[in-house]
Parts: C-alpha cells; structure tokens; sequence
C-alpha cells in the first residue's frame, strides 16, 4: 500500500492544490446545507499533539465526525512518544490501526519519519518549519472573497517563521507575487528564499512591502516553542505591527488575515483584526472545509 502525504504544499501539483481548493468550496456548501457526504465513513484519523491548538484540532476531529469518520486525540503527554518511544515504531503502529495520521509538533523531521514509516497519510499539521494546512485555508478564503490569487501581491508582515515559509511555497504552486517584511534578523530559511525566488522579493521596511496589496497576512512575532524571547522580539518587531496606517497603505478593498491565535496590540491593533478588511473569522472557519478536502484527496489516493 502507498499513500501521498501532506508534509508542505510542495507535496502536491498545482493543478491538485486548485481543485482542493475548489472542493473545499463546494463541501462547504454542502455542509452549510447540511447535506455533507459521509465520505470518510469507517475511516480512524489518529491526531498527535506535541503542541497546543484550538482550530486544528477542532477542525480535523469536526470533519472527520461531519463525514461519518472519527478522530483520536493524541497528546504528548498521554502517548508513549512522550516517554520516548519511537518516532518510527509509533508511526507503524498507528498506520497499521487508523487510516490518517496529523502530526503537530516541532522538529519538521519528526514529520518525515512519521512519513517515511507510515503506510496511511500523514498530515503536516504545523511544525517549526511550516504550517501548510493553514494555507489551504487562506487560499480558499481568498478566492471566496476575490477570486482567483493567480498574480495578486501578497505582503507577510512580521517574523519569517512557519506560517511565512507556508506563504512562500504558495506564492510558487498557486503563482502570486509575495513581498517578505521582517527584521533583518527574523527573515524566513533563505534556502527556501533562494528556491522560489521568480516569486518573492524581501523588503525590510513594512510600509514599502505594504504599498498596493492585495492581501496582507501576519501571525504572532513569537511562535510556540519561543515563549523566552517573547520580551526581546515586542521591541524588535514593533514597527511590524498591522495597524490602520499600515493598511491603508494597501489597495483600498485589501484583505487582512491571520492564521490566529492573535495578540492584539503586538502584530495586530483590534481596529484591523475587527475591521471590515479583515476576513479572519472566515480564514479560520475554512480550516474545516479545506481539511476535508485535503483528507477526501488523501484516501482517495492510497494505492
Ligand atoms: N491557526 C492554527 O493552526 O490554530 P491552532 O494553533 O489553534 O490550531
Ligand atoms: N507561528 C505560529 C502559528 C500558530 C498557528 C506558531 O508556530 O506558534
């Protein structure tokens, strides 16, 4: 049995991320009429946490529940991962019990073994490196909005971090320009800068990279696992706040989004995330639409 797996957009073709996108539009209709398919019925989605969430974890176990499936939580305190059990004997022996496998956790390589000994999917649900279901989201949620993100100018404002390194692989597998603006020292992996370079360019100062955007996109300046320089990074990244100058710097019908939780009044002031630009509570809605589709491509192309 070979199964495709999910560890970065890259692990897709554009042609497979467009019609994800467009299913996820579609299975959202059907859910809001109530009308969702028991596509995943009998199916096991096993999710192991080894950090936090709300919306992922809601989103995954909702979507397997609304298409007839169900889902085991796993967190790293109840699992023998925890007591350090191995990455490759608990990726077998889940794959041999439940039919998908969500990871969240740190290190991105912790996914690939996942990966390398799972014979079901197994889902990048965010690492250190990258957060690729939040993409599929963001997408989703655009193209809902506006149409097509082929060639819009999508801005990151704040730390080079998961989420930007998500945006980066997006700009090159659904083709829009994406300008990088973070401190000099926070800029994302320059490897992966280097790789989709035809699709990014990196501008330090946040009111340049913002000038006619289409959509501007932030995240927390620090992430899960940075907790300690959470002090230092408020003074380095306090020009990157997204705040109503900031956006008004951007084409006027502009959307702001955030893959949340948010800080208000750090990365983010409330007028912008409760503003009329900002789409976040969609965004964030659409992590449950997107990850059935994502889950419906999955299964149906174990072979
Ligand atoms: N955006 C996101 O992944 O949220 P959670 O950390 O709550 O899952
Ligand atoms: N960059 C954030 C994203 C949270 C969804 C983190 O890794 O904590």
């Amino acid at each position: 049995m070979a199964a495709r797996h999910f560890l970065s957009l890259l692990d897709l073709s554009k042609t497979e991320l467009d019609t994800l996108v467009q299913r996820a539009i579609e299975l959202k209709e059907l859910q809001i009429k109530n009308q969702c398919p028991p596509l995943f019925k009998n199916k096991v989605l096993a999710m192991v946490f080894e950090k936090s969430s709300t919306r992922t974890r809601v989103s995954f176990e909702t979507a397997m529940a609304q298409c007839g499936g169900s889902a085991i939580f796993l967190s790293q305190n109840d699992t023998q991962l925890g007591r350090g059990e191995p990455v490759g004997d608990m990726a077998r022996v889940l794959s041999r019990m439940v039919d998908c496998i969500m990871v969240r956790t740190y290190a991105h390589d912790t996914v690939k073994i996942f990966s390398e000994y799972s014979k079901v999917p197994v889902i990048n649900a965010l690492t250190d490196f990258c957060h690729p279901c939040q993409l599929l989201a963001d997408v989703q949620t655009y193209v809902e909005k506006r149409g097509s993100i082929q060639g819009k100018k999508v801005v990151w404002i704040g730390d080079g971090n998961n989420m930007c390194h998500s945006y980066i692989n997006a700009a090159y597998q659904f083709d829009f320009k994406l300008i990088i603006s973070t401190p000099v020292d926070y800029k994302p992996q320059t490897e992966l800068m280097q790789k989709f370079a035809d699709h990014i360019s990196f501008i330090t100062d946040p009111e340049q990279a913002v000038m006619d955007a289409d959509l501007i996109s932030t995240d927390v300046w620090a992430s899960m696992g940075q907790e300690e320089e959470q002090q230092e990074r408020m003074q380095i990244f306090k020009s990157y706040q997204v705040n109503t100058k900031l956006l008004s710097l951007a084409k006027p019908d502009a959307l702001f989004m955030h893959c949340l939780p948010a800080h208000r009044g750090e990365e983010v002031t409330t007028e912008v995330i409760e503003g009329p630009q900002s789409v976040v509570w969609q965004q964030a809605e659409n992590r449950l639409h997107s990850q059935k589709a994502l889950l419906e491509f999955l299964f149906n192309n174990i072979t």
